[in-house]
């Protein structure tokens, strides 16, 4: 079912129809120009510019060191090549949790610099009043639950979460809390099926899925991972639809070998 595919741009007004008529939303990462480009061409819903920029961009660890202008950075890039998808910019680690103050004027550079649709950020009741304030202001935000990477040092690890009775709880509690403040959206991240579908369908709003089954009313992924260009990551959840790394090896050992061969250019590559 593809109720949206003559929809010329993408709004938070869309999902929420999407949700209604049982239309399920497709979500990818992207962090510059031209993937942003085709992935809105080949008409992905949500682009996100996660702060998995960190990972695979970058090359850090965790999501924790990128900053708030990297991230504009990357969402500026993305939304010069997007027409039709709706552009949503995490907020990275430190720019939001601690000062509600802080996290609106974090929100308004992000919006005025990328000319992004909406922000995208971690947590429920710790971080309500932010949302709160962000929402105020007139600026669309997306919560995100479940496994939390900018929370990897609380945790320990990636494994999945609100596995047990008293997190699920309050997964559910914190996914009520965002959905009252006025969130457009939840991403759910790596946790158990059933209780992705819980949430979907106790909420109005539409939930995203990473690792959150096939109960929920959207799915995300990263584009890195989707594309296999990044082989170091292969979790359960993750459906590789090319495997681009092997792609691009290839791609680029010919060039080696032309080159040094002699091969190329050859006489009608040249002036
Ligand atoms: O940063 C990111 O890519 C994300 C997705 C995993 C949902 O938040």
């Amino acid at each position: 079912m593809s109720v949206h595919k003559e929809i010329r741009k993408v709004t938070t007004h869309v999902l929420s129809e999407m949700k209604l008529m049982g239309e399920k939303i497709s979500m990818l990462t992207a962090y510059d120009y031209s993937m942003a480009k085709l992935v809105d061409q080949a008409g992905v819903d949500v682009i996100l510019v996660g702060d998995s920029a960190s990972n695979v961009m970058a090359g850090n660890e965790t999501t924790l060191p990128i900053t708030l202008d990297q991230m504009i950075y990357h969402g500026k890039s993305v939304v010069k090549g997007v027409t039709r998808a709706l552009v949503v910019v995490d907020m990275p680690f430190g720019t939001y949790q601690g000062n509600s103050k802080e996290a609106l004027t974090s929100a308004i550079r992000i919006m005025k610099e990328t000319h992004a649709d909406a922000v995208k950020l971690e947590g429920g009741k710790e971080v309500i009043e932010s949302v709160h304030r962000i929402l105020s202001a007139g600026i669309p935000v997306m919560g995100h639950l479940g496994l939390m990477p900018q929370s990897i040092h609380k945790y320990g690890t990636y494994s999945v979460r609100a596995k047990a009775d008293e997190e699920a709880k309050k997964l559910i509690n914190d996914a009520k809390l965002l959905e009252e403040a006025g969130c457009f959206g939840i991403v759910l991240e790596k946790i158990p099926a059933d209780l992705g579908k819980k949430v979907a369908e106790i909420l109005r709003i539409p939930i995203i899925g990473i690792g959150a089954g096939g109960g929920v009313d959207g799915q995300v992924l990263v584009i890195h991972d989707m594309l296999g260009l990044n082989q170091e990551f292969s979790p359960r959840f993750l459906r590789r639809y090319h495997n681009l790394a092997a792609e691009i090896k290839g791609a680029v050992g010919n060039y080696v070998e032309d080159v040094k061969s002699g091969d190329f250019p050859n006489e009608k590559e040249q002036y």
